[in-house]
Formats: structure tokens, C-alpha cells, sequence
């Protein structure tokens, strides 16, 4: 990866508010485009309240973040091959997972759903032409969907065989967008190179955590990134972690 600060493309200057001028040299983007293309390239996002958390306790997270951040994570969609949630946010949200606030090529759609309960109604299966593709342990995939069929290790569809499936039919640079089960999951596997938290000044005081990790004994064992950080308009900041470099 390369450390010079690179120029930032026009369509990219709305991260770099006024307030931002310390950011202005930096280009969230370019580790997108430096990623080898003969491996996966795999970004983790997180819409977070001030103290922590992606959504209610009634599962309820549109609304967390505002106008800039969301630009954001749909500037992260267009700069990806395939987005992949699994099957608690197509439960609690029907997302569309495609790209609607900025200009730019929706991804393949990816539903984490190991014993098919996502049904076959759901925004995620509309018919767009995208690639949509739903990873399961079970025999069954919603009509208009391929079927990824993965065994279960331990209770959980083994993250880096879903990366490489997802990599052997094409889709390279991959979003987790959710929710946080899911991230924690590929977190946890080594299998995020960059992880985006998306940061809203508002505090929900109850609900879901952004990530659940594997519990560590001491904080040394913590994951200390380095991290490069983007004031966005309306008070959200994004933290772009990169989890393949401990902070110096
Ligand atoms: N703020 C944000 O940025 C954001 C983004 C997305 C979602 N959300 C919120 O997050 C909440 C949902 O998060 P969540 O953690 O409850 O659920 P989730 O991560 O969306 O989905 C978890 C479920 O997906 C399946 N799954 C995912 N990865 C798997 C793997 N590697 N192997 C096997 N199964 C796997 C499992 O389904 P089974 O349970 O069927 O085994 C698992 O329980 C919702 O409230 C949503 O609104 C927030």
C-alpha cells in the first residue's frame, strides 16, 4: 500500500468539508484502486451512534447517520464488485443495497443466510440486472438468486471460503455493510482490509453494538489500526481503519 498522500479526485472533494482541511490531501478512495487484483480487496462499514451503537434495541438503524455519511457508504458501493449483509438487516431492514445518492454502477448483491429463512420477496432481489447471490448452508436460493452453497463449521459459514467464492465468480472488491454479527464475523477471520466507521454526533444510549468480537484478556491484544480520519458535513466523522497496519 502506498503511503504518499494522493490528489483527491473531484467526485471525492465532498468528504473534504471546510472543516476538513487537514484531510483535503488524503484520498479515502485510493486504497481501492492500489489493492492487488489478484486478491480480494475487502472494506467493512459501521454506521455508529456516538456511543457505539448501529441500531435500536427494536433493530431500528435508518436514521443513525445523516446525508454525508450516507453519501458515503453509497460512494463505497459504487466502488465495489459485490456488498454482502447477512439475513438479520435484510430482516430488520429490506435494504436496497444499491447505489441511489451519487453517480455509479450498482454491486452484486451477497445475502449471508445459512438456513434460508430471508424468504423470496425482499428490495434486495429486484431485478436491476445485478448479480445476486445468496450464501447458504441449506439447498434453497429465492428465484433470481445463485445459490453459494457453503458447509457449516462450527456454527458459522467459514468468512474467507465466502470471500473466495465470492472472488472465483468475478466480485474482487467486496463491502460487508452489515449488520454486526456479520462484520465481527469477518473481522474476526482476518478477512477486512479497511474498515470505515461511520460516526453520527447522536447518542441512542441502548441498543446493538457495532461489533462483537472475540473476547481478548488484555488491551494489548486490542486492534489498534492506523487510522485516518475524515470530518464529514453535519457533524459525522468517518474513521477509515486499515487492518492489515497497527498504528505506528
Ligand atoms: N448502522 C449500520 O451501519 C448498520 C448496517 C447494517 C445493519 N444494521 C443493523 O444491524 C442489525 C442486524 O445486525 P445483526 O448483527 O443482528 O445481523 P446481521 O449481521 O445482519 O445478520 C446476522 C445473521 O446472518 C447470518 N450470517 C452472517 N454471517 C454468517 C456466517 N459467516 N455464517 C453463518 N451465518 C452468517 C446468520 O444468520 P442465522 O441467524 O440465520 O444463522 C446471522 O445470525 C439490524 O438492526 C440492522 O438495522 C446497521
Amino acid at each position: 500500500m502506498n503511503d504518499a498522500p494522493l490528489k483527491t479526485p473531484p467526485d471525492e472533494r465532498k468528504l473534504n468539508s471546510p472543516s476538513a482541511e487537514a484531510a483535503a490531501p488524503l484520498d479515502i478512495f485510493a486504497p481501492f484502486r492500489s489493492a492487488a487484483p489478484e486478491a480480494p480487496f475487502v472494506v467493512a462499514q459501521l454506521g455508529l451512534s456516538l456511543d457505539g451503537r448501529i441500531a435500536t434495541q427494536t433493530g431500528e438503524s435508518r436514521g443513525i447517520n445523516g446525508d454525508a455519511a450516507l453519501d458515503h457508504l453509497h460512494r463505497i458501493r459504487a466502488q465495489v464488485d459485490a456488498v454482502v449483509v447477512g439475513a438479520g438487516t435484510i430482516e430488520a431492514d429490506d435494504p436496497q443495497l444499491n447505489v441511489r445518492r451519487i453517480k455509479g454502477k450498482n454491486p452484486a448483491r451477497v445475502v449471508i443466510d445459512p438456513t434460508g429463512r430471508v424468504g423470496s420477496s425482499g428490495k434486495w432481489l429486484a431485478r436491476d440486472g445485478v448479480k445476486l447471490l445468496l450464501v447458504s448452508a441449506a439447498g434453497w436460493t429465492p428465484h433470481g438468486a445463485e445459490l453459494v452453497r457453503l458447509p457449516l463449521v462450527d456454527g458459522l459459514i467459514p468468512p474467507r471460503a465466502i470471500i473466495e467464492a465470492l472472488f472465483q465468480r468475478g466480485l474482487r472488491r467486496i463491502l460487508i455493510e452489515g449488520g454486526a454479527r456479520t462484520i465481527s464475523a469477518f473481522i474476526d477471520a482476518g478477512c477486512v482490509d479497511r474498515l470505515h466507521i461511520l460516526v453520527a454526533p447522536v447518542i441512542i444510549g441502548s441498543g446493538k453494538t457495532g461489533l462483537d468480537l472475540a473476547p481478548i484478556a488484555r488491551l494489548d491484544q486490542a486492534l489498534r489500526p492506523k487510522t485516518d480520519v475524515y470530518p464529514l458535513d453535519g457533524g459525522e466523522v468517518v474513521f477509515d481503519c486499515d487492518l492489515r497496519r497497527p498504528a505506528a
